[in-house]
């Protein structure tokens, strides 16, 4: 007999949370030794989640559904992955300070060696070489935000924890005391008690934390399957109204006094940037401080009519926004520079000034 196929409401936030905790049950591939009881209690404790950050405006509500269904269903590992400047730094560092108090951010960079993330031999003063544990084994009682990784070759990075992060022990290529031959190798046990530099073993409070900014596409396909699967993955997008964003932006942040009904020539320059390639509100946040500082009170939301007006407004998108849109299509260039023009009033030379420097962004 057929099993019974379940439909899952995708308008109503109860189904949706229910088929991600499905989909995150039959992804999690929890091994006999991860299945301890911490691993399936979850990470926060009964009752506890992580509540919207007031500080981030227009972040959609399934992110945090997301993350407290998965951080229920025990799922060790999260990805933030999205758009540059989306939040997804800041929410990593509020889930870490929800699971502990002590946790610990490092940024990705290509030069990331072995030595650095796993662990290596150093040299002592007396010439005798020790045994110092990387940043990954450093901070296996604490959450460890991993930002950024797709700056690193994240295999190299993440791929020697693989063995851990599906309940294996694995032995590393590095003796407990390099100055004798008979000392045991360096282990990393998926569970048990740490007893460096022998053994590491992660405590019931480390998971990984990892943000990834999705205009580098070619990171999200860096990452085997197998690794993939043992992260509950969570998309942070821009915000989905750039009008309704700076209208609170405006008021809250700054105490400006908006008008109700007029549409801001920013937001629309946004939304425009946003059907080529999307960009979150941080870099949008510096166009504001900087037309701010050089026009004292300007008005986001009256109509660049202008030079005056819409020349700090250009140069603050020259100096913040456009430098993120290296890359693209000629024609995608071309329509950009027609809806800039027109959202900001341009005159005929600010125009050519545009188009030139969008041409040259493109490819
Ligand atoms: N939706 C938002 N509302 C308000 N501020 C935001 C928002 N998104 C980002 N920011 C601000 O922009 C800055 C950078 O955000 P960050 O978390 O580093 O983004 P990401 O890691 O996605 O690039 C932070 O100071 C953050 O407060
Ligand atoms: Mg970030």
């Amino acid at each position: 007999m057929a099993s019974p196929v379940k439909t899952y409401r995708g308008n109503r936030a109860s189904d949706v949370d229910a088929m991600f905790n499905e989909i995150a049950r039959s992804l999690d591939a929890r091994s006999e030794d991860e299945s301890n009881e911490s691993t399936n209690r979850g990470l926060l404790e009964d009752k506890q989640v992580v509540e919207p950050l007031s500080e981030l405006i227009g972040i959609d509500p399934s992110v945090y559904r997301q993350i407290n269904a998965a951080l229920k269903a025990g799922s060790r590992h999260i990805m933030f992955y999205g758009p540059p400047g989306t939040g997804k730094t800041t929410i990593a560092q509020r889930v870490a300070g929800e699971i502990s108090e002590q946790w610990k951010l490092i940024t990705g960079s290509s030069d990331f060696t072995s030595q650095d993330v796993l662990g290596g031999y150093i040299p002592l003063a007396d010439g005798k070489l020790k045994f110092f544990p990387g940043v990954l084994l450093e901070n296996f009682d604490r959450p460890l935000i991993f930002d950024e990784l797709n700056r690193c070759d994240i295999d190299k990075v993440i791929g020697p924890l693989f063995s851990v992060l599906s309940g294996q022990s694995t032995v590393l290529p590095y003796l407990s005391d390099p100055n004798d031959p008979e000392s045991s190798r360096v282990e990393i046990r998926p569970k048990g008690t740490s007893n460096p530099p022998a053994s590491y073993s992660p405590s019931s409070k480390w998971m990984i934390i990892a943000t990834i900014n999705s205009i580098d596409k070619a990171s999200l396909y860096q990452m085997s399957y197998a690794l993939t699967r043992r992260f509950a993955w969570i998309y942070v997008a821009e915000p989905s109204d750039a009008d309704a964003f700076l209208r609170e932006y405006l008021s809250r942040d700054l105490a400006s006094e908006i008008p109700a009904t007029s549409r801001s020539p920013l937001a629309e320059v946004w939304s425009a940037i946003n059907d080529v390639r999307p960009i979150g509100a941080a870099p949008i946040i510096d166009v504001i401080r900087y037309v701010l500082g050089e026009v004292d009170g300007f008005d986001f939301f009256a109509p660049t009519d202008e030079e005056g007006l819409s020349m700090p407004l250009l140069d603050a998108l020259s100096v913040y926004v456009f430098p993120m849109l290296d890359g693209i299509l000629r024609d995608e260039s071309d329509s950009l520079r027609d809806k800039i023009a027109d959202a900001l009033k341009l005159s005929q030379d600010a125009r050519m000034l545009l188009s030139s420097r969008l041409i040259q962004l493109s490819i």
